[in-house]
């Protein structure tokens, strides 16, 4: 399946809808995750939302599944370990033959599940850095691999962004991440390489880099630290830290047609913090 270019006929207005299609999200029980979930919904698209936790966030969870009945789009939840293969696998191809059944194919997925630790790197326990590779890194390498088996086994195109942070690229000052930080490099470099091997297929695949944005992940590091907020402070160009909402024009454009000639690239959106030092 070769990449379309836009037709000069294609209004602007449905370069950026996911009508007709059905997206999974990763970490979609709560924070970025079931944000990104309301976003593709508003977007016009069918949304599956997979998570470790039991049940999402209710108040979310509430607002998004209203919001899909009142459209005709259904948002189902799924529980899930993203670094188990063989049941992740297993979901995303019952999601995607749903998917079928409901006339919205299966589009692609947004592996947004991850975890966040800090450590000194000089007492960094090993198996701590190791779990923190396995569900950042592995997670996302098992689940968009199974997104892309169910695109490719069914010829269909499709898009993938991974999410990963601009601790991929920068060292964050006052933060004692290591494990994280390469866990989100490595995520880039997962990108590119699999852009490279997908492309043929009609699958782009990009990574989207948020800044500091304030969810149960940050919340956890500031109430830890409550000084770190004054030095994330100091780096933010735009005097505020992000919301999640700040995401959800990305990553639709990211996923929608409208990012057609868009592969292997990093959407790096931190409110300007990486561009002074
Ligand atoms: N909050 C930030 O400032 C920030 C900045 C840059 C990048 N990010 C990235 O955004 C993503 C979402 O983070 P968030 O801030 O919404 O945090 P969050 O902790 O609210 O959400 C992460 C979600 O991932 C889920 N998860 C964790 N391990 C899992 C597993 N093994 N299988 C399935 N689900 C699992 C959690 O249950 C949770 O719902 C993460 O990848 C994070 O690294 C966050």
């Amino acid at each position: 399946m070769t990449s379309v270019p836009p037709s000069s006929t294609t209004p602007t207005p449905q370069l950026f809808s996911l009508a007709g299609k059905t997206t999974a999200v990763t970490g979609g029980g709560r924070g970025l995750g079931i944000t990104f979930a309301q976003a593709i919904v508003e977007a016009g698209g069918h949304v599956a939302c997979l998570d470790i936790l039991v049940s999402p966030s209710q108040t979310e969870w509430e607002r998004l599944t209203t919001l899909a009945k009142s459209h005709n789009l259904t948002a189902t939840y799924h529980h899930c370990d993203v670094t188990e293969e063989t049941s992740a696998s297993a979901l995303l191809e019952t999601i995607a033959t749903d998917a079928e059944a409901k006339g919205a194919p299966f589009w692609g997925i947004v592996a947004c599940a991850g975890i966040q630790q800090k450590v000194p790197a000089l007492e960094y326990p090993v198996a701590d850095f190791e779990h923190i590779l396995r569900v950042n890194v592995t997670g996302t390498f098992v689940t968009c691999k199974a997104a892309a088996n169910v695109l490719v086994k069914r010829k269909s195109k499709g898009s993938i962004v991974m999410i990963s942070s601009m601790s991929g690229n920068i060292a964050n000052r006052g933060l004692t991440c290591t494990a994280y930080n390469t866990s989100k490099s490595a995520v880039q470099q997962m990108c590119r390489s699999m852009a490279q091997e997908w492309g043929q297929y009609g699958i782009r695949i990009n990574t989207l880099s948020p800044g500091y944005i304030r969810t149960n992940m940050t919340d956890e590091l500031l109430q830890a630290e409550p000084n770190l907020e004054k030095t994330w402070m100091a780096g933010a160009l735009l005097q505020r830290l992000g919301v999640p909402e700040d995401f959800k024009a990305p990553l639709v454009f990211l996923l929608a047609e409208g990012s057609s000639f868009t592969t292997g690239a990093n959407f790096r959106i931190d409110g300007g913090h990486c561009a002074s030092a």
